[in-house]
């Protein structure tokens, strides 16, 4: 990203986390009770652990906002981990309690997490040293940063949500949603489900998951309502929109496929049925009929909505173990369990919701440029007015 950078820091079990946020305009004005929502929205959803019982995430804005409007300066958060209390002694930044430690220390790396890469790639032998910041506590940084984009594009008229579309099997075969149907979903039902009819069959999954000892994954959609056309770039195979959403999107801890449009079921039939017409209705406006594409062509948006799916694998900590190796031992045993959830992939559909208002944010400034929010008006009028009268402009 080139306008807006991120950058966060902090622990899971540590004091709490920090976001500094660049390259938002001035003048854009900052509704806390909705940053609010957006990260109690993280933490809902069935399947989750206790540690969303413990934290209520309050966000405390520290710079970059006076008198409830952003200054163009950077924007500093501070989001402090109620868990930390449980973990003073382990996870302070100054002196720790030796004993405290050594019990909470984890040797036995857990498949699918950091633990083992991370501790050959910093040579770490208290692997918590890895686990902490790979924690997807990380993301409520995000979700708090991501919500002052989302009022951004809200002021011009863009907006995002997502749903479940499957969890493990259940939905795997239901087609790419359509903006009416994310925004028609319960967002306080258990699970977030596009399909409000495979609800119940969820529930009794991670139900059964959870007796088991096992996980979870599935597929969100993210949506994002109201783009203009032309974000993004053909020419610059880096600045390509495809590819900086996917990067942001895979970034979300767990996920590891993120799809744009409808693309695996494009790849799987003829490009007759994988394309979407072009048309031109009454009013002289630009039409598509279907949105396989996902509203990007080229790399750049083409005026339909912005379709991302991001495919999330099962939870990587298993109550019941998988085989893995005692660091002081070196021999076989089970890998060590710390509290988790059976799934999360509601919070995941609203952590890739603020990967994606990041990026479209970005893109979006880049086009239009401005510092305060009354150039940023200006000119993205003016780049509508100039699309409403091409081809003759
Ligand atoms: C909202 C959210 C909550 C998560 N909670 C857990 C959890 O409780 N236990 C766990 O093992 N993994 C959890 N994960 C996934 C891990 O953070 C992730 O798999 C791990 O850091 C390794 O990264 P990778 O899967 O992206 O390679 C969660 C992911 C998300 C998005």
């Amino acid at each position: 990203m080139r306008r807006i950078r991120l950058t966060t820091a902090g622990e899971s079990h540590g004091p709490g986390l920090t976001a500094i946020l660049q390259g938002l305009p001035a003048g854009l004005e900052v509704d806390t009770d909705f940053i609010q929502r957006e990260l109690a929205r993280r933490q809902h959803g069935f399947g989750r652990g206790r540690r969303m019982q413990i934290e209520q995430d309050q966000v405390d804005i520290r710079g970059g906002v006076r008198g409830g409007t952003t200054l163009g300066s950077p924007i500093g958060l501070w989001i402090p981990n109620r868990d930390f209390d449980n973990w003073r002694g382990v996870m302070d930044p100054g002196e720790l309690d030796a004993d405290k430690t050594e019990q909470r220390r984890l040797r036995s790396p857990r498949p699918g997490h950091a633990d083992l890469a991370g501790g050959l790639k910093y040579l770490r032998r208290d692997l918590r040293d890895i686990l902490e910041r790979a924690s997807a506590r990380e993301s409520v940084a995000r979700v708090a940063s991501g919500a002052f984009a989302k009022l951004l594009l809200a002021e011009l008229g863009i907006e995002i949500r997502s749903g479940v579309r499957s969890l493990g099997p259940i939905g795997a075969e239901r087609p790419t949603p359509t903006w009416e149907e994310v925004l028609a979903l319960d967002d306080d039902s258990p699970l977030r489900a596009i399909h409000c009819d495979l609800e119940d069959q969820m529930v009794a999954l991670v139900e059964q998951m959870k007796e088991e000892g096992d996980t979870l994954g599935g597929a969100v959609t993210v949506i994002a309502h109201g783009v203009p056309a032309g974000l993004g770039s053909h020419v610059h195979w880096d600045e390509k929109l495809d590819g900086l959403l996917t990067q942001a999107v895979m970034s979300v801890p767990a996920v590891k496929a993120v799809e744009i449009g409808s693309a695996l079921a494009a790849a799987g039939g003829p490009g007759s049925e994988a394309h979407d017409p072009i048309e031109r209705n009454d009013k002289g406006e630009w039409h598509r009929p279907t949105n396989r594409a996902g509203g990007l062509e080229g790399g750049v948006t083409n005026g339909a909505d912005v379709v991302v799916t991001a495919y999330k694998k099962p939870i990587s900590t298993l109550r019941k173990g998988m085989p893995s190796v005692d660091l002081d031992t070196l021999e076989s045993r089970l890998s060590q369990y710390e509290r988790s959830d059976v799934t999360a992939l509601p919070a995941a559909g609203v952590i890739a919701e603020a990967m994606v208002a990041l990026v479209l944010a970005d893109a979006l400034l880049e086009k239009v440029g401005g510092d305060s929010m009354a150039e940023v008006h200006e000119h993205f009028e003016a780049t509508r007015a100039q699309q409403r009268i091409w081809p003759s402009s």
